[in-house]
């Protein structure tokens, strides 16, 4: 048989996806985190594995799924958030633009599956149904309330799930993760299925959407979901010691409140009174994308007037933080690669060829 004729879609579509195969997977389980730091890999959207020096594998908002794949369909489903909030029936062109960095079927040592809140992006039944099928059962499943709705709808056993509201607090192994207030407005604007909201005045924000504060040895990790700007940020940054926060930045489309601006992950950090902000999620969608480079400038423009305490970090899908030995960096690279230079004889025809 040719090479050709062996090749067919499904084939390449096994060889070529997830993009970075089990490269990630590998390189989180041979990570020794030393004493006082903590590790963290950005999985894409608001991905985030955190691994402990106590050995705790904690993994947030993995999500494993797509954007829209086909013009063929024209209008959103009725009740679709963004459908709500804006009034808009036809589809958005929100196509998925990060790569896969992770297999979700490959994750063997992880202690707690977190998700915070139930939009699509932000909880997987991927990797839901490999922690139930493969994995140890006594992993649990956190979130708001609706988020463990849909994982029980999806086939998670009720009692692996552990419901959290603003104020909970749950052990795993050294780390302590605080649930949060959520300040996800396009959560109060999403309904379940078409109905008529106009004139409701919604209060079940807390079951909806969380935030998430990792205390963990090597410092505290503030993962804010998808909340938008919120003045209740500084009474969470004077109720705690926040070293990295992480926030969901985007270039919203005219019509359309849903991601935090370059102003409002600035005013978040402020607020929050951390030390280093990451923005996040503006990965992901193609009609989201924004211009980094907005948070640099204008943060280079406000520090010395504001007396800002923090700085930007700016990271890369896939990519490892370590807090604190990377505090002071502004720029992640992706390992570079060739240290082993010129610990072997060049085969080259001559020494100053290149
Ligand atoms: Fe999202």
């Amino acid at each position: 048989m040719s090479k050709i004729d062996e090749i067919t879609r499904e084939s390449w579509l096994l060889d070529s996806f997830p993009e970075w195969g089990t490269w990630l997977n590998e390189e989180i389980e041979e990570e020794i985190v030393q004493p006082k730091t903590v590790a963290m890999w950005w999985l894409g959207n608001v991905g985030l594995w955190i691994k402990t020096p106590g050995g705790a594998n904690i993994c947030t908002d993995l999500w494993c799924g797509k954007g829209k794949r086909t013009k063929k369909v024209k209008d959103m489903v009725a009740g679709h958030q963004m459908a709500n909030m804006c009034g808009c029936r036809r589809l958005q062109p929100n196509l998925r633009n990060s790569v896969f960095v992770i297999d979700p079927f490959a994750i063997k040592n992880v202690d707690a599956i977190l998700s915070t809140h139930y939009h699509q992006d932000h909880i997987d039944p991927n990797v839901a149904a490999h922690v139930v099928k493969n994995l140890d059962p006594s992993i649990p499943f956190i979130g708001p309330k609706k988020s463990v709705e849909l994982w029980v709808k999806w086939g998670v056993p009720q009692d692996r799930c552990v419901t959290v509201k603003p104020g909970d607090v749950v052990k795993i192994k050294d780390t302590e993760i605080v649930a949060l207030d959520s300040f996800d407005r396009t959560c109060l604007v999403t309904t379940d299925g078409y109905q008529d909201i106009r004139g409701v005045c919604p209060t079940d924000m807390d079951e909806k959407a969380v935030n998430f504060l990792f205390k963990t040895p090597g410092g505290n990790i503030y993962h804010s979901g998808d909340s938008h700007y919120s003045i209740y940020f500084a009474k969470h940054g004077k109720d705690y010691d926040i070293d990295v926060a992480l926030g969901s930045y985007g270039e919203n489309p005219v019509g359309i409140q849903d991601k935090m601006t370059s102003v409002d992950m600035l005013r978040m950090a402020e607020a929050l009174n951390c030390k280093v902000v990451i923005p996040v999620h503006y990965d992901i969608w193609s009609n989201f994308m924004p211009d980094l480079n907005e948070i640099k400038v204008l943060w280079d423009l406000k520090k010395d007037r504001l007396g800002y305490k923090f700085h930007p970090f700016f990271w890369e899908v896939g990519g490892k933080y370590i807090y604190p030995t990377d505090k002071e960096k502004i720029y992640y690279h992706h390992d570079r690669g060739f240290h082993d230079c010129f610990d072997h004889e060049p085969n080259t025809p001559f020494r100053s060829i290149l």
